[in-house]
């Protein structure tokens, strides 16, 4: 048998992008609220206004660009006259039972969920948290142990409260190291006996590419980015530390944005671009899972005069509590290269090239059939830490058929590619591996485009681009072969 007895066979996803409910039950604002929807080649907006003047405005959302997310002298704010998909989503505030139930029905021994953590704190600093924020959470992990799921659970998912963005300017403070933790303490004091496993900040290595989702920053800089990873760094150790006080069964992982990158050519250039662009994001994990800023990263800072607001009490935190496991999120692989030709593709957060050995979705997302292998291998032999791969999946604009069905064969064929390198790695490599849940287990907006033809589940949500749609949930064929994958534990791909 290639996989434990006890492995995490499920599925994942975000409040801010499954969740809806935007307003109800006291929730306040995030980040995310305010973001229209965009396409492949349209990219999303931040709206916003003027609190002086009144006027009001959009601003394309760059992920890559953006030193400030919106015009100085204007604050993020939802518009009436916009479209925001975050605000129904798919709505599991409502059908978090029926949910839960067809989750059940697939096996799922896992379901990696995040709480919104203005549905807590509406303002994220507020004195008290709001109890029917808690007991909404309260109600869906009662479900999932009803059914024997164990909750995987992200503190924070593209979701700062938006007080704290306009406020603080989101995690460029140091005075939200104190918000979250005191948010974390809440959450995991309340669902103590419920909730197991915890991730702190999904994707923390966002921070590099797009601040606002990551941590609220609404005005950055290289010194700025530098600083809010380090606040995170600094509250992800100390709400490891919490929970182990709360509870010492808990444990608390770190997600970090893995993907291997190739070189497109042989060309040395090529591979030094790979090795410092792999720096940019293992620096994160080096930090939160391996207890120690590395030296490239150090040398980086001092070379571009960045200076972080810190304590030696942090480097002490920073060691002492790492994070208890590694988690992941892996689509696929990309390459980059020093030269000009190659075809541009892109990913949700960054600009690669088009990889000529392997397909991709309509999104330009590779399919590489060895790519959980090479990810899981590159994470155990840096960290040698029990990993979970948290997210993987695929994208496609999936069509009700004829007989009213959802055939996606391209899902099925996707999901065994990866599973079975993932197999590989268990059963070669020997990884210490914790579980797998696959993105999007239910139909969900996408984060990169807002859109809601970008499709990952197993299950089809009747809801479209313009927020039209039932809502009715409808099993894909992924479902039934799912189900099988999980009842055989990974032997019947
Ligand atoms: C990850 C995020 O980057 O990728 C998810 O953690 C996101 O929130 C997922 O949804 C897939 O990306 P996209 O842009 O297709 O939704």
């Amino acid at each position: 048998m290639a996989f434990d007895k006890n492995f995490l066979w499920g599925g994942a996803t975000a409040a801010n992008q499954y969740e809806g409910g935007y307003l109800d039950g006291g929730k306040g604002l995030s980040t995310s609220d305010v973001l229209t929807a965009g396409a492949h080649d349209k990219r999303r907006r931040v709206t916003w206004k003027n609190p002086t003047t009144g006027e009001t405005g959009s601003t394309s959302f760059d992920f890559l660009k953006s030193q400030r997310v919106v015009p100085e002298g204007t604050v993020p704010a939802v518009l009436n006259d916009e479209y925001y998909p975050s605000h129904v989503a798919t709505d599991f505030y409502h059908h978090y039972k029926e949910d839960i139930g067809l989750m059940a029905e697939m096996g799922f021994k896992a379901f990696r969920l995040s709480i919104n953590w203005a549905r807590i704190f509406p303002n994220g600093d507020d004195a008290e948290p709001n109890e029917e924020g808690l007991a909404f959470y309260d109600h869906v992990f009662d479900e999932c142990q009803k059914h024997g799921i164990e909750p995987l659970v992200t503190l924070s998912h593209y979701e700062t409260p938006l007080a704290l963005a306009i406020n603080y300017n989101g995690w460029a403070s140091r005075r939200l190291i104190d918000f979250f933790v005191k948010y974390a303490t809440t959450v995991m004091t309340r669902y103590k006996g419920k909730v197991k496993y915890w991730l702190t900040f999904n994707e923390i290595n966002v921070m590099e590419m797009a601040p606002f989702m990551g941590g609220g920053v609404i005005a950055s800089s290289p010194q700025i980015k530098a600083q809010a990873a380090h606040n995170q760094f600094v509250a992800s150790a100390k709400v490891v530390k919490a929970a182990h006080e709360i509870d010492p069964t808990m444990q608390v992982g770190q997600m970090l944005a893995y993907g291997p990158l190739y070189a497109y050519t042989a060309d040395p250039a090529d591979q030094l671009l790979v090795m410092e662009q792999m720096q940019a994001s293992m620096f994160y994990a080096d930090v939160q899972t391996g207890g120690h800023y590395p030296q490239y990263r150090l040398k980086k800072y001092e070379r571009e005069g960045i200076k972080l607001d810190d304590t030696p009490e942090d480097y002490k935190l920073l060691e002492k509590y790492s994070a208890d496991f590694l988690s992941f999120s892996c689509y696929g692989s990309n390459v980059v290269t020093t030269h000009e030709d190659g075809d541009k593709t892109s990913g949700n957060f960054m600009m690669g090239i088009k990889n000529p050995y392997l397909k991709t979705n309509a999104w330009g997302w590779a399919i590489d059939p060895d790519v959980l292998r090479l990810a899981l291998n590159t994470l155990y032999d840096r960290y040698h830490k029990p990993l979970w791969i948290v997210e993987n999946g695929i994208g496609w604009d999936d069509q009700i058929s004829a007989d009213g069905k959802i055939h996606d064969s391209y899902r099925i064929e996707y999901l065994q590619q990866n599973l079975n390198s993932m197999r590989d790695a268990v059963t070669i490599d020997g990884v210490d591996l914790m579980g797998y849940t696959m993105w999007g287990c239910i139909d969900l907006v996408s984060a990169g485009t807002g859109e809601m033809k970008k499709r990952y589940g197993f299950v089809y949500v009747d809801r479209d681009d313009n927020g039209n749609g039932t809502l009715d949930r409808t099993p894909k064929d992924s479902f039934y072969w799912y189900k099988k994958v999980i009842a055989s534990n990974g032997e019947d791909l």
